[in-house]
C-alpha cells in the first residue's frame, strides 16, 4: 500500500472529534451503517495486535432498541440510543479459558494479568474500530460511563465471569460541530529515555493550554476544576471505585485477595 504523507496523517488525526449527537431518521431512530461499512470496521477491530495471540476482548454490538435504551440509561449517555452503531467493549478472558479447558488444560490464576492485558486488548480493538470508522467519514464517542451502571450492564448483557466492560463506543454521522480539543503539551507526555517530572511552571502552562476543553457556552474553561470533578477527593471516580471493585469480584477478576476456597486448596487443607 502506498504510504501516506506525514501531512495526510496529521490531517487525519486532526480531524478526530468526539461527537455525541448523530444523524437519525425522521423519527429520531438510528441510521445503521451500510453493511459493508459495518463489516470493515469490525474487520479493523479484529486486526488489532493482541497480547500472546489470545485476543482477550469481546465486543457486544447493541442492536435491539430496548437494549440500547437501557444501556443509554445505565451509562447516562443518551447517544447510545441514537448512534448509527453502538458497542460495549469488554476485556474477555473467558474464551481463552474455554480453549484451554477444551484442550484438557486447567486455566491458571492470573486475575491482575487478565485485567492488564484484557483491557489493553479491548482498547486496541476499540481504537482500531473507531479509527476505521473515522477513515470512512464517521465520528464517534467512547463512553467510560459504563462504570456508572456496571452491575446493571453485567446483568443486561449477560456477561459471564471473566468478561468485564471497559467502555461503550458509539459511531455515526455527526449532527453537531464539535470543537478541536487540545492536548497536554508533548514534552510532558513523551519522555526521553527516562521519566521526567515536569516543573510546576510546565504543569501550570499545560493547564492553561487545556482550559478550553472545559469551556461550556460562554463560561471560560477551567480544566483543573473539571479534573477535580472526576478525580479529586469526593469526585466521580471515588464514587465509581467500589462498584468497579464489586464488578471485578463478581467477574472473578479481583486480584486483591484470593478466594478462600483457593487458599484452602493451595494450603492442602
Ligand atoms: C475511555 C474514554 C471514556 C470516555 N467516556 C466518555 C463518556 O462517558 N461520555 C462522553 O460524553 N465522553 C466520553 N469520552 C470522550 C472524551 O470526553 C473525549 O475523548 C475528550 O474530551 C477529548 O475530546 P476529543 O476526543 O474530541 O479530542 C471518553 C473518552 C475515552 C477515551
Amino acid at each position: 500500500m502506498t504510504p501516506r504523507t506525514p501531512e495526510d496523517v496529521r490531517a487525519f488525526y486532526d480531524a478526530h472529534r468526539t461527537v455525541r449527537q448523530y444523524r437519525t431518521d425522521e423519527h429520531g431512530e438510528p441510521l445503521p451503517l451500510p453493511a459493508e461499512h459495518l463489516d470493515v470496521i469490525l474487520h479493523a477491530a479484529q486486526r488489532a495486535p493482541t497480547d500472546a495471540t489470545a485476543q482477550l476482548y469481546s465486543l457486544i454490538h447493541l442492536r435491539d432498541p430496548l437494549v440500547r435504551a437501557q444501556v443509554a440509561a445505565l451509562t447516562t449517555n443518551a447517544h447510545i440510543a441514537t448512534a448509527s452503531e453502538a458497542f460495549v467493549v469488554c476485556a474477555d478472558v473467558r474464551r481463552t479459558a474455554r480453549v484451554l479447558e477444551g484442550s484438557g488444560r486447567t486455566p491458571g490464576h492470573w486475575p491482575a494479568v487478565a485485567v492488564h492485558f484484557g483491557i489493553g486488548d479491548a482498547v486496541m480493538a476499540g481504537t482500531n474500530l473507531l479509527t476505521a470508522a473515522e477513515m470512512l467519514g464517521y465520528l464517534g464517542c467512547w463512553i467510560g460511563g459504563v462504570l456508572n451502571g456496571l452491575d446493571g450492564i453485567l446483568d443486561l448483557l449477560r456477561l459471564p465471569p471473566g468478561v468485564l466492560p471497559f467502555a461503550a463506543l458509539t459511531i455515526g454521522t455527526p449532527a453537531e460541530a464539535a470543537p478541536y480539543r487540545p492536548r497536554v503539551p508533548r514534552p510532558l507526555v513523551v519522555h526521553t529515555d527516562a521519566y521526567r517530572e515536569g516543573s510546576d511552571e510546565e504543569i501550570s502552562e499545560a493547564t492553561a493550554v487545556m482550559n478550553p476543553i472545559a469551556a461550556r457556552g460562554d463560561q471560560p474553561g477551567d480544566w483543573a476544576r473539571l479534573l477535580g470533578a472526576y478525580f479529586a477527593a469526593g469526585g466521580g471516580m471515588e464514587k465509581r471505585e467500589p462498584h468497579l471493585v464489586a464488578a471485578l469480584r463478581r467477574q472473578g477478576l479481583w486480584a486483591g485477595e484470593r478466594p478462600l476456597a483457593q487458599e484452602v486448596s493451595r494450603s492442602g487443607l
